[in-house]
Formats: structure tokens, C-alpha cells, sequence
């Protein structure tokens, strides 16, 4: 197993339960097209306020949407506290564009902290770095009003050091007003800002005053996981975020192994989106969920409510594929991580160091035979996870013999039933010796 880099933030847990819930939760859910709908169709402040002012999620149960995450095996989530529109989910003094102002009417965070935690979940803040309602957040590249005629000679009155000083507001309140936070996800930085607008920068760590949010977090949540979107060349994160992508391999920051978690949607979007049609498969979902385990990284899988403040069926469906699947294989996702040893093409390995077990998911099941190199003379005993039901390790089947009397190498063969089992993506159980 992999030695990760040393972190701040307490990740060891997080690196036990591996598998957490993103939720995307705003006014643009109202808009119900991407929670980018502001920038993407250019819309100034004063007409994105109509999503504010028709903001009512008359149908808000954050107890079931915890129950939803427990059921799927979640153990921990991130909440977008603010996203790239500004819009604060909790009674911020800082603001007036806020939850309790629309017509929600109330703080709609705490309810979902105290639901979360009632049900064992750990909770996270999102907080978007990027603000398309701060007066003093500079216009730029991927800004709303990035093509208005006059936005150069409005960022003169902008002044982005009011706006660090804002974000640092909003973080000391997130984290001293609703008890210990387990993690801080930021988001994002763009240094580089684009060739398209050479009249605008980018933004990093300088605007934001990256070193000093980091410091006062540091102090007032020490034991609290901050990601690596904050743009800090020497400043260690504590976890580093690939977005919508599955690696390759275990993540590596400068050549090292980092602990990692990588973030994916049902869908493509984030937030609520009405009419988005790319919705994953069951076994992709499951897939995404093994295939980073067995690469010592954590899922944070998101949903994404409706503006009444529900899950919709299709993010349901999605959840409960995790929920039956988990109810059997839990065992070789939590306290897993990469094993030393390398899967096959269609299968993909994790392991529990402190149990000492190997698990194989079978991607593709196969038609009678398993061919596990390596493994020979090291298993003790091997059963499938869901019933318990032994897989011998004794060959009964003269071609299988053959086969191994045939090979030279350390081949484990496994004889496996013909018939698939009646789950989406089976697990076989190996106890090593
Ligand atoms: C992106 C997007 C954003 C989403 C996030 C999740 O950077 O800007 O909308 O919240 O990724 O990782």
C-alpha cells in the first residue's frame, strides 16, 4: 500500500469511509440549466434576481436527504454554503443575498447539518471562491458581465481586497457558528485567465489572500480537511480534488502519492438540471465508485435538489444502485485502499490492510474460470461477499487443471459459477495468508 504525503487536517477517517455526498443546492436550481447559467448566458445581476425572488422550497426535507446518503453508504458530505453566484445558503451578517431574504424565508443550513449528523454523516462546506454578486469582485474572464462595454472602467471601483476580507468573514462564521467541520472545499482558482479577455486577470492566490484564510483556518479548525483549489504553491492541501474524470492511477502531486478524492455528477451538472439527458448507467456508477477505491482515492458523488428542495426520481434511482449495492459489498470499499497487487484487465482490486483481504470486482464476468496472476499459494480462502457462499480453492474441473498444470506462473484459478450472480457488480472476498 501506498504511503500518502503527511496532512494537517485529520484524514484519517476520511480515508476510511472513502465514499461522501456533494450536494449543489442554490437559486440556480430554479433556473434548472447548470449552475453556471449566470455566466453562461451573460445574465446581469438585477435580471438573476428573479431566481432569488422565486426562490421557495416549500418541500425541504433535509432529514430524508440524509437518510438518502446513509442508505447509500455516504459517510460524510459537502454542502455548497455559496457558489459561484454569491447566494448563501445560511443567515450570513455579511450579506443580504441570502436564504432567510428569499422567499425560503430561514437559514436552510443548520436544519441540514443537524439532519446530516443525526444520521452519523460527517459535513463539509463548499465555499466558492468566485462571487458574481460582490460589488468589489473584479469582472473577468468567466464573469457575467465579462462582455459589457463598460466592465474595465467598473472594475476601477472594485477592489478585491474588500472581497478577501468578505470571504474570510463568511468562513469565520461557517466555522464557529454551526459546531466542528470536518471539511473545507474552495472553489476554484484561475491564475492564468484567459487569451480571449486580455483586459481582465485571472484569479489565485494573491486576490483571495489564500495564506491568510489558510492561517485563520488553520487556528480555528485545525483538525478540519481543506482542499487544493485555493491556489497555495507552498501551502499544503490536505486533499487534492481531480473533477470529473476517473485518474489513471493514484494521484500524485510533484511525483508523491497525496490523498485524493475525486468529485463526479449522475448526470454531467451539478445542480439541478431539468432537461440534461447523460444520466450514468448503474454500473458505471458502481464502477466509478470501485475503480477509486482501488486507486486509494475517496468518491464524493454529487446530487444536485430541485429549487422545491427535493431529490428528484432520477437522482433517487442513482442513490438507491449504491444504496443495494453497498448493502452487500460495504466490506471492500471502507478501510480499503490500492492493493500491491495488479488487476487483470476487468476486474479491479481493494484492500483492507488491517483485515488482510483482498477484494475482486468482477467488471466482466467470466465464463467459468477466473485467472488471478500472483495470487497462487496466497489465498487462505475465497468466497463470494454478497452470501458468503465459498469458492473453492481446490480446481474440480479438468481443464481448469490443465490450465494450471499448464502455467507457469503463480496463476490462482478460481472456478466460478456460469451463471452471474444477481449483482450489478460482484464481489469475490479473498483472505490472504
Ligand atoms: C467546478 C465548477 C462548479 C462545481 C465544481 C465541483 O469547478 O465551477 O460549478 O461546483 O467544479 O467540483
Amino acid at each position: 500500500m501506498l504511503e500518502t504525503q503527511p496532512t494537517i487536517g485529520d484524514t484519517a477517517w476520511f480515508q476510511h469511509d472513502r465514499f461522501g455526498m456533494f450536494i449543489h443546492w442554490g437559486i440556480y436550481a430554479a433556473g434548472a440549466r447548470y449552475e453556471w447559467l449566470q455566466t453562461n448566458e451573460k445574465i446581469p445581476t438585477d435580471k438573476y434576481a428573479r431566481f432569488f425572488d422565486h426562490f421557495d422550497p416549500d418541500l425541504y426535507d433535509p432529514k430524508a436527504w440524509a437518510r438518502a446518503a446513509r442508505e447509500a453508504g455516504m459517510k460524510y458530505f459537502v454542502i455548497t454554503t455559496k457558489h459561484h453566484d454569491g447566494f448563501c445558503l445560511w443567515n450570513s451578517q455579511f450579506t443580504e443575498f441570502k436564504a432567510p431574504n428569499s422567499p425560503a424565508q430561514k437559514d436552510l443550513l443548520t436544519p441540514m447539518i443537524e439532519a446530516f449528523r443525526a444520521e452519523g454523516i460527517r459535513v463539509g462546506f463548499y465555499y466558492s471562491l468566485i462571487d458574481w454578486n460582490h460589488p468589489h469582485f473584479p469582472i473577468d474572464n468567466i464573469h457575467p458581465l465579462r462582455d459589457n462595454p463598460d466592465a474595465v472602467e467598473m472594475n476601477k471601483s472594485r477592489d478585491v481586497s474588500i472581497y478577501a476580507e468578505y470571504m474570510r468573514n463568511q468562513v469565520r462564521e461557517l466555522l464557529t457558528q454551526f459546531g466542528d467541520i470536518d471539511i473545507l472545499w474552495f472553489d476554484f482558482s484561475y491564475p492564468a485567465g484567459d487569451a480571449n479577455y486580455p483586459q481582465f486577470k485571472g484569479k489565485g492566490h494573491e486576490d483571495w489572500e489564500s495564506e491568510k484564510l489558510m492561517t485563520m483556518i488553520r487556528e480555528l479548525a485545525p483538525t478540519a480537511i481543506v482542499n487544493n483549489r485555493l491556489d497555495l504553491a507552498n501551502v499544503a492541501a490536505d486533499v487534492t480534488t481531480p473533477e470529473q474524470y476517473q485518474p489513471r492511477g493514484w494521484v500524485k502531486v510533484n511525483g508523491k502519492p497525496v490523498v485524493w478524492e475525486a468529485c463526479q455528477t449522475f448526470s454531467g451538472s451539478w445542480g439541478y438540471h431539468r432537461d440534461e439527458t447523460t444520466w450514468k448507467s448503474p454500473e458505471q456508477l458502481l464502477r466509478m465508485l470501485i475503480d477509486t477505491v482501488s486507486k486509494g482515492g475517496n468518491l464524493l458523488m454529487n446530487v444536485g435538489p430541485t429549487a422545491r428542495g427535493v431529490f428528484d426520481s432520477r437522482a433517487l434511482d442513482a442513490l438507491k444502485v449504491y444504496e443495494e449495492w453497498m448493502k452487500w459489498n460495504a466490506r471492500s470499499i471502507y478501510g480499503c485502499t490500492q492493493s500491491e497487487f495488479q488487476a487483470p484487465t476487468d476486474l479491479r482490486y481493494t484492500f483492507n490492510p488491517k483485515t488482510n483481504r483482498l477484494y475482486v470486482h468482477l467488471f466482466a464476468y467470466p465464463f467459468r474460470h477466473l485467472y488471478l496472476p500472483d495470487l497462487n499459494d496466497k489465498v487462505e480462502y475465497a468466497q463470494f461477499l454478497h452470501d458468503a457462499s465459498e469458492i473453492q480453492l481446490e480446481l474440480h474441473d479438468w481443464t481448469a487443471l490443465q490450465v494450471k498444470e499448464e502455467s507457469k506462473d503463480a496463476v490462482l484459478i478460481l472456478e466460478v459459477p456460469v451463471i452471474k450472480p444477481n449483482i450489478t457488480v460482484p464481489v469475490i472476498e479473498l483472505f490472504l495468508k
